[in-house]
Order: structure tokens, then C-alpha cells, then sequence
């Protein structure tokens, strides 16, 4: 596998020879193509001034001189008619003047060009001469190509360079975050990555930090459950063993023996619906539990359940007072049954005697409001902030029956329909639950 620094530095070093090459190659043909007519104007000029010189009478020191100052900047070469060189400056070194150019500018009589190479005819003394000069081009703008060739390559080598240790720095983000994903993998939810970048790679790093803070919290309540479980089974069964072993006395008398038979048969009770509110919060957790959404009378659904619940608040002395005007509801009713069930039990169960149960149904625009409040025990602020954690119960020794899971599936079953549960409690006077759902959903 390729690392994604090795990628970036070629893809970045090819990127770069590619637009070099290119850059120079346009630069010199553009170059070429303007610099051409205005040289060969130049060579003409002082092809023309050589010539005069060398037209006068007794020069030869003008000559001389003259060739001299041009060697510098020009090759010069002078052709009898026979095609014999008769002059040259030291600095000519090629002779890739061919015969038939001689011969050409010689017979032609005019001025021939061709690229940077400049022929002129001429005449003296009744003999006629060619001429031909060319630039030096080892120097002045003609070093251009050169120039540009070495400025490209000093881009290309401090470009690559400094984007080495770029791209380090582009990837060492990435690198660390690979490392806290293998963390991760391991089933290490502690991990964290200290990235403080604010681009994307920084906007990713606090999401994965996000998450693994997430992740470390399902997990230790994932923990906490699983010990909170083994627990609350653990109990039951300890005093199921313990009476069980007591019963196997056989002078027991016959009423201590019918206690213990009651009170295993109670904690066996408890056990058995623990599983099954267990069983039903999973369910309700994987977010796969069938969810049957009807529309139906919330007023009627309520006032069976209250009916069918009449034995229990009968023998506490009871009163109940309802509000239940005729009110249809979208939702599934299976569960909101439990949600009543479970808030009118509780309010039976903590209730004193002679108390009285409130239950209201308030309709409103786009939501149903259903209140129900009990005269009972209260529940003081330390506890209602816990009330619906799993296996939480504000007084045990007092509610022994109960599994502290009633108002964890309540709780669910209203996240479910985007409702709200609220409670209000003042220890001594009563509870007041109030759950507020969605007309529709
Ligand atoms: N109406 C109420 N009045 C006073 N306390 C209440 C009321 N409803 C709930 N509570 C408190 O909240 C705790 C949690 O209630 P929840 O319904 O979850 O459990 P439970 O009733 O104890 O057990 P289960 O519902 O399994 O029978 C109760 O133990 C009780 O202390
Ligand atoms: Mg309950």
C-alpha cells in the first residue's frame, strides 16, 4: 500500500515537472518568436556599419578595431566571390556557413536571412563580398533559455522540498487519527486524539473525540447495567435459598411455614417480572420493537384501565377524580397502555390511605396533555432527578415489590411517540405526572 505522503509528494513533484516543462517551453518559443525580428534588424545594422568600414580606403586598424568591439557580441565572416573566406573574428568558432548561402547572398545581391544567421552582400573595389553575421548567443538575453531553465529547477527543488515537509504535517493528523482507530477497534473507548486544527481534519478529530466520549459512556452504563442486573437477581434468590433452607426444618410451625411459602413465592413473583420488564426495555432499546401506530379514544383506553386496576385502589380507600373528555389519539396503544398502567400503579402504590388519584386529559392544538397526580408519599428533589434510571427506587424497604424498571419503560415509550414526561413532587403531599405526546405523529 501506498502511504498518503508518498502519494501527495508525487502526485505533487509530477504536478509541478509537468507544468515546468510546459512553462518553459511556451516562455522560449514566445521568446524565440518576438526577440527573432528585432535581432535580425540589429545584426542588419551593424552588418551595414561593418560594411562601411571596411569599404574605406587604407582601415585596416578600423577594421581591426571594429571586428575586435563585435567579437564580443557577434560572429563575423566576410566571403570573396570565389566563396573563400577573406575575414572572421577570433570569436567565430563554427563554420556552419554552408557554399550555397555564400553563393546565394553573393549572386542574389540582396540581404538573406535565416533565423539568427544574417548574410549581406556588398561590393568594393569592383569585387563582390558576402557578409554574414550572427549574435553571440552564449550571451546577454539570449542566456534567457538558461535563466529560465535554472530559475524553474531552483522552483522545482525548494517547491519539493518545502512541500515534504508539508505534507508531513498534512499527514500526521491522519496518522494519529488511524492510530486512535485501532485503539478503538482494540476496545479501547478511553482514546482521544489531540488535533487543534480548525479545518477539516480538526472538525474531524473533535467528532471522533465526541464519539469515543460516547462510546466510553454507553459503555460504563452498559457495565453499571449489567452489574445492576446481577444485583438485583442476586437478592431474590439469596432469600429464595435462604427460606427454602429454613423450610426443610420439620418442626417448623404451620404459620411460619406459610410466611416463608408467601415470601418465596413473592420474590419468585418479583423475579419472573423483572425478566420480563427486563426483556421488554431491551426490546424497546433495539429500536426493532413493532411500533403499530391507530388512531383511538385515549379517554376510553384510560378509563379501562382504571377499571380494571379498581381492586387495588379500592383497598387503599381511593378516591378518583377524572377529567376525561372524549379525545382521539394517533399512537401505538399497546404501549401507551403500559405507560398508564405502570404511572397508575405507582400512584395506587405510594398513595396513603383514603388519598385520592387525579387523572386529566388536556387537549390542545397539536398535543394531548395527560396528568395524573396522587395525594401520596411525595418524592423528595434528591430522588426525582433519579426516578427514572433503571432499578431505581426512592425508598426500597418501603416498595420491596416494585423492580424500579416501571418508569425506565414509561420513559421509552413516550421518547418513542416524541412526547414528554414532567413530575412534580412535594414529599408529604403528592406526585404529579404529566406527559405531553403528539397529536399525530
Ligand atoms: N406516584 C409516585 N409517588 C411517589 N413516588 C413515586 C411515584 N412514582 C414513582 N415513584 C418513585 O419512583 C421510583 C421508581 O418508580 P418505578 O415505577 O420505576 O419503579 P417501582 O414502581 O418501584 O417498580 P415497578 O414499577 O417495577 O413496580 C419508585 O420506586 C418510587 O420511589
Ligand atoms: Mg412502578
Amino acid at each position: 500500500m501506498k502511504s498518503m505522503y508518498t502519494r501527495l509528494v508525487l502526485i505533487f513533484i509530477s504536478v509541478i515537472l509537468l507544468s515546468l516543462v510546459i512553462t518553459f517551453f511556451i516562455a522560449s518559443k514566445y521568446f524565440i518568436k518576438h526577440v527573432e525580428t528585432e535581432v535580425q534588424g540589429d545584426l542588419i545594422d551593424v552588418g551595414e556599419n561593418f560594411i562601411s568600414i571596411y569599404s574605406k580606403q587604407d582601415n585596416q586598424n578600423g577594421v581591426d578595431a571594429t571586428l575586435q568591439i563585435l567579437s564580443k557580441n557577434f560572429y563575423l565572416s566576410l566571403y570573396d566571390e570565389s566563396g573563400k573566406i577573406v575575414l572572421k573574428n577570433t570569436a567565430l568558432k563554427k563554420k556552419n556557413i554552408k557554399k550555397e548561402q555564400i553563393l546565394s547572398v553573393l549572386n542574389k545581391r540582396d540581404v538573406q536571412t535565416k533565423g539568427y544567421l544574417i548574410g549581406l552582400p556588398f561590393e568594393k573595389d569592383g569585387h563582390r563580398y558576402a557578409l554574414f553575421i550572427q549574435p553571440n548567443i552564449d550571451r546577454g538575453f539570449f542566456k534567457m533559455r538558461r535563466v529560465l531553465f535554472f530559475s524553474l529547477l531552483t522552483t522545482l527543488i525548494i517547491g519539493s522540498v518545502t512541500f515534504l515537509f508539508v505534507a508531513k504535517l498534512l499527514v500526521k493528523p491522519v496518522k494519529e487519527l488511524i492510530r486512535a482507530t485501532k485503539e478503538l477497534a482494540k476496545g479501547n473507548y478511553d482514546v482521544q486524539v489531540t488535533i487543534k486544527r480548525k479545518d477539516e481534519i480538526g472538525l474531524l478529530a473533535s467528532n471522533f473525540n465526541l464519539m469515543t466520549n460516547k462510546l466510553n459512556n454507553l459503555e460504563e452504563m452498559r457495565s453499571e447495567f449489567v452489574s445492576n442486573v446481577s444485583h438485583e437477581i442476586q437478592s431474590p434468590l439469596t432469600s429464595i435459598k435462604g427460606f427454602a433452607k429454613v423450610l426443610r426444618n420439620k418442626q417448623l410451625a404451620e404459620e411460619k411455614k406459610e410466611h416463608y411459602l408467601s415470601i418465596i413465592e413473592e420474590e419468585s413473583e418479583r423475579l419472573s417480572m423483572m425478566s420480563e420488564r427486563l426483556l421488554k426495555l431491551a426490546s424497546l432499546d433495539s429500536e426493532q420493537h413493532p411500533f403499530q401506530p391507530t388512531t383511538y379514544k385515549l379517554d376510553e383506553q384510560i378509563r379501562k384501565i382504571i377499571l380494571a386496576l379498581e381492586p387495588h385502589w379500592e383497598s387503599n380507600k381511593l378516591q378518583l377524580v377524572l377529567n376525561l373528555p372524549q379525545t382521539e389519539i394517533v399512537a401505538d396503544r399497546l404501549l401507551l397502555e403500559q405507560v398508564w398502567i405502570n404511572l397508575l400503579q405507582n400512584a395506587i402504590k405510594f398513595s396513603s390511605i383514603a388519598g385520592y388519584i387525579k387523572v386529566d386529559v388536556l387537549e390542545l392544538d397539536h398535543t394531548i396533555h395527560v396528568l395524573i397526580s396522587d395525594s401520596g408519599l411525595g418524592i423528595s428533589q434528591d430522588d426525582i432527578d433519579r426516578i427514572f434510571e433503571r432499578f431505581y427506587q426512592a425508598d426500597r424497604s418501603r416498595n420491596k415489590k416494585g423492580t424500579g424498571l416501571g418508569l425506565s419503560i414509561v420513559q421509552k415509550i413516550i421518547e418513542i411517540h416524541h412526547g414528554k414526561i414532567e413530575v412534580e413532587s412535594v414529599v408529604g403531599k403528592g406526585t404529579s405526572f404529566t406527559i405531553i405526546l403528539p397529536k399525530n405523529l
